[in-house]
């Protein structure tokens, strides 16, 4: 069994607002990305991390990795990556050795996942899960809406269960075969989805979740921005 980690950073980071892509940006003085590499370089069960880099910055994402220390046995390519967060990690994929079996794809805005539950998903997979994700219950009830124009009144549809609710993480991790017929279908298909697993799902594979970490947030907005360095600051001390 060889894993390896998929770590899509090549998206812009609109949300975020202006300045550098979000996976350069810094975090505790390092990139964002860094952080991302060494939370997957740390599990003992990853033998290999591909980063999907900006489309034109796959050779500064290379210098910056030169320039970082990671773990010895680490050994890390670089690819770059698409318009969309599904054909960056097409493109990872895409570039994945013969002997790999199974994948972990990992945001590089959850910069701050914690080891533990990079294993615990490893080993979900390892224990014949063809697909795993790291899930949380919900603190905020959710409301389905009729989307209408922004900022105006939206009608709510429907109030599903908070109790049956969970908000998804990564790495998500999959039996590499099952994630690539997902990847096909999809393509054929034109459909999105904005999860790895979701994908998997419209297949009729049967995913399961793994107790989720709050570390393992999404780095989205500013406020988000200011949480992680609290995170990083509260583990420095
Ligand atoms: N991603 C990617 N390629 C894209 C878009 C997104 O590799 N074309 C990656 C991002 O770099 C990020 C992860 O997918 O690590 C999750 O996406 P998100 O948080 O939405 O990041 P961005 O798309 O960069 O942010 P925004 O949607 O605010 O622009
Ligand atoms: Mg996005």
């Amino acid at each position: 069994h060889r894993t390896a980690a998929v770590i899509p950073a090549a998206g812009r980071g609109v949300r975020l607002g202006p300045g550098a892509p979000k996976a350069l940006r810094a975090l505790g003085g390092t990139p964002m990305l860094i952080h991302a590499v060494r939370a997957m370089a740390r599990s003992r069960a990853v033998a290999l991390v591909v980063v999907v880099a900006p489309p034109d910055g796959a050779p500064e994402v290379r210098n910056l990795l030169d320039e970082h220390a990671l773990p010895d046995r680490t050994e890390v390519l670089v690819v770059p990556g698409g318009d969309t967060r599904q054909e960056s990690v097409r493109a990872g994929l895409a570039a994945l050795p013969a002997d790999i079996t199974s994948v972990l794809i990992h945001d590089a805005a959850r910069p701050l996942v914690p080891v533990d539950t990079v294993d615990s998903v490893v080993e979900a997979v390892r224990d014949g899960a063809p697909a795993v994700v790291p899930a949380l219950p919900l603190a905020d009830t959710v409301k389905e809406v009729e989307p209408g124009a922004p900022g105006e009144p939206e009608p709510v549809v429907a109030t599903p269960e908070r109790a049956r609710l969970r908000a998804v993480q990564t790495p998500q991790g999959f039996d590499l075969a099952t994630l690539l017929r997902a990847h096909e279908a999809i393509a054929v298909s034109g459909e999105g989805a904005t999860d790895d697993a979701g994908m998997v799902e419209r297949t009729g594979v049967t995913v399961v979740t793994v107790p989720g970490h709050e570390e393992a947030f999404k780095v989205t907005r500013p406020l988000d921005l200011v949480l992680a360095e609290a995170v990083l600051a509260r583990r420095r001390a």
